[in-house]
């Protein structure tokens, strides 16, 4: 066993070091890596990728909460883990399990997995986080007709802007020179950001949603800000954990909503001051993980020409999927 472990770990090193490598939109303005048609932000990311393709297998009870970096991340989880982590139908058991702890530590993440063999599930935690895109997850999880998948899709020009400044602030924070705007702008048009092309990853998910939409629920962050309660119920039913009629007497939707909103995250000491992955290389202070959380904030940092632009790029990349972002 130990053998073949060694084998396939001299396989899996060899073929990421025939894999190309380029400057993006990343943190620490590491070289992105490209593995099956997508950059990856360094190859120990491509390596438990591939580590998660071979031996990572799905269950019919977990609940994948998949996004594109800088789409909604903090909130679908935090809104998944309040739904899937409700006790009891009363009216105060929505006891608030962020004050502790930010959302991304609820959930254990796929490409972060220290081991698959086993990969470690909290038996009352169903729910798994990925940035990995569809036609990269390991089989078990896009073609079993088991497990559900949550995705969330943002516009992608207030994608940019979002990541634009998460990355500078995490420049600043290291006092590196972050990416210019106009620079960072040209990357991710490129397709060369963090889990990019952007437009291709929101697709592949687009697509299986329209083969399999009773396995996997597709989600926008600008609906989801116009009507959060509607979306909790819609996404807390497709999971399989609905609300019942006393928790809705109880009003737990709109304490979820609540619990979950970017106003209650932000300002909670563990969200102000606190780092998620401590001492590791993708140690992050949890603030960079809050700016504005509004739509339509490009407004104030794209000109009207760099609008045009995405708004082309998106319109040729999603024509006639029937997805318009
Ligand atoms: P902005 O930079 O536009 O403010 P991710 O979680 O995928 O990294 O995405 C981060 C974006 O989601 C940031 O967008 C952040 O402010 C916003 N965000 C974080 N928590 C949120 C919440 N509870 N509700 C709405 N938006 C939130």
């Amino acid at each position: 066993d130990s053998k073949r472990s060694q084998s396939s770990r001299g396989e899996e090193e060899e073929l990421i070091s025939t894999l190309h490598k380029r400057q993006g939109l990343n943190s620490f303005n590491l070289n992105l890596v490209k593995y099956q048609g997508f950059w990856y932000a360094d190859m120990s990311l491509v390596a438990t990728t591939i580590s998660a393709q071979r031996h990572f297998q799905a269950q019919r009870s977990d609940i994948f909460v998949c996004t594109a970096p800088k789409t909604g991340t903090t909130w679908l989880k935090a809104l998944a883990f309040a739904i899937v982590s409700r006790t009891a139908v009363d009216g105060d058991s929505t006891a608030d399990p962020f004050v502790s702890k930010s959302p991304h530590e609820c959930l254990p993440a796929l490409e972060y997995a220290e081991t698959f063999a086993p990969f470690h599930r909290d038996p009352r935690n169903p729910l798994i986080a990925t940035h990995v895109p569809f036609s990269s997850l390991p089989k078990s999880a896009s073609d079993s007709s088991g497990c559900k998948i949550v995705y969330i899709c943002r516009d992608p020009k207030d994608t940019f802007v979002s990541m634009y400044h998460f990355f500078a602030k995490l420049a600043a924070s290291r006092n590196m020179e972050p990416v210019p705007l106009n620079k960072a702008f040209e990357f991710f048009c490129e397709g060369a950001s963090s889990f990019g092309p952007y437009w291709d990853h929101v697709l592949g998910y687009w697509k299986a949603s329209l083969y399999q939409p009773d396995r996997i629920l597709f989600l926008k962050y600008e609906d989801m800000k116009e009507n959060t309660a509607f979306h909790v119920r819609k996404l807390a039913e497709f999971i399989g954990y609905g609300f019942t009629l006393e928790e809705e007497g109880n009003r737990v939707v709109e304490k979820i909503v609540r619990m979950c909103s970017f106003d209650h995250l932000s300002n909670l000491e563990v969200n102000k001051n606190g780092k998620i992955a401590e001492n590791t290389p993708w140690e992050m202070e949890n603030k960079l993980y809050f700016r504005k959380g509004t739509v339509n904030d490009w407004e104030n940092h794209l000109t009207p020409e760099m609008a045009a632009h995405m708004d082309l790029i998106t319109e040729k990349k999603l024509s006639g999927s029937g997805l318009n972002l």
